[in-house]
């Protein structure tokens, strides 16, 4: 384990899901959650740490309701914030959770600066995007999640209705998070064979539709909160490919400088993520009707980012 500390902050859903697999993969020698509910982070913490006999590992977690023990720190993950519930878009999340994002970012910035910080707090690349200008950190220090996981729903529905291993079945999600992503049935294959040869246009279309509304059917299910078991497997898939400096490239929203014809916003792109973070955005080709799909994503974004800033 070369990696030391990696904070979660939020011990929610998503975050305490986080901090089981992040010590379940011994991804770093201490894992610390954090939040402001007193005792949660505390509580759950011991109560993982007391499954490492059962588990086998040897990652310490435990839970905190300041940043001290997170001092140095080399990977946070900011899931603190509120969620989701039925009827409320990602946007209605926006002002509560950018006042969370900036407090967060601030301790993050005081006690370990040179770290890297994952954000999962929706809407997700809005809060990334004040984590960048709050943390003043590089670009390549700050990366959102959300296309692995909206890559993994549309995979696992690909896998459901082929009825083939879901190992076999590479596939790419761009845009911002929420109704306007982009998945990309052109970079979509089972085994290398593209999706194109195995299913109708009518049931591609079926499957990104659902893709696209994949977060709001969960909601719909649970009715008190939002996915957290495949979202936190997301997050912990960019951390682990950032501690082990695997040059994994996943679909990320990085603070976009050019790439794909745009700039100064975030939005899910194909990044390959290594020791230092965000290595680097690979850009691919898009035919027209993908290229006006990513601009109404992006559209999307900076409306939401004007929005906060309306707001304050
Ligand atoms: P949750 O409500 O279970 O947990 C949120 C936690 O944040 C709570 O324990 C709360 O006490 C804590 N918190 C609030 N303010 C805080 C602060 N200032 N400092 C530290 N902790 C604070 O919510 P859940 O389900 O874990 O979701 C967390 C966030 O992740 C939400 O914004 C949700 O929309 C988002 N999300 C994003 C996804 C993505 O793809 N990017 C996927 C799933 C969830
Ligand atoms: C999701 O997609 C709520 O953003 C969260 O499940």
């Amino acid at each position: 384990m070369s990696v030391k500390k990696i904070t979660v902050v939020g011990a929610g859903h998503v975050g305490a899901t986080c901090s089981q697999l992040l010590s379940q993969k011994e991804l770093a020698r201490e894992v610390i959650l954090v939040d402001i509910a007193e005792g949660i982070p505390q509580g759950k913490g011991l109560d993982q740490w007391e499954s490492a006999p059962i588990e086998g590992f040897d990652s310490r977690v435990t839970g905190s309701n300041n940043y001290e023990s997170s001092a140095g720190a080399d990977i946070f993950i900011v899931t603190a914030g509120i969620a989701r519930k039925p009827g409320m878009s990602r946007d209605d999340l926006l002002k509560i959770n950018a006042g969370v994002m900036r407090a967060v970012t601030t301790e993050i910035k005081r006690v370990a600066p040179d770290s890297i910080i994952i954000v999962v707090t929706n809407p997700l690349d809005v809060m990334a995007q004040v984590a960048l200008e709050t943390s003043g950190f590089p670009r390549e220090r700050v990366i959102g999640m959300a296309g692995v996981l909206d890559t993994a729903r549309y995979r696992s529905f690909i896998a459901l209705e082929l009825d083939v291993s879901i190992e076999d079945i590479q596939a790419l999600v761009l845009g911002g998070h929420g109704d306007t992503m982009v998945p990309l049935a052109s970079y979509t294959s089972v085994s290398g064979i593209p999706l194109t040869q195995l299913l109708s246009q009518e049931r591609i279309d079926a499957l990104v539709e659902r893709t696209r509304k994949g977060g709001g059917e969960i909601v719909a299910h649970l009715k008190t909160g939002s996915a957290y078991y495949a979202p936190a497997a997301a997050a912990v898939q960019m951390a682990e490919a950032i501690v082990k400096d695997k040059r994994r490239i996943l679909p990320c929203a990085a603070w976009l400088q050019g790439e794909f014809g745009m700039k100064d916003l975030y939005l899910g792109v194909p990044c390959m993520l290594g020791e230092n973070g965000l290595e680097r955005i690979i850009e691919v080709d898009l035919d027209d009707e993908e290229k006006a799909a990513l601009e109404t994503s992006a559209e999307h974004v900076r409306s939401t980012v004007a929005a906060l800033k309306a707001l304050e």
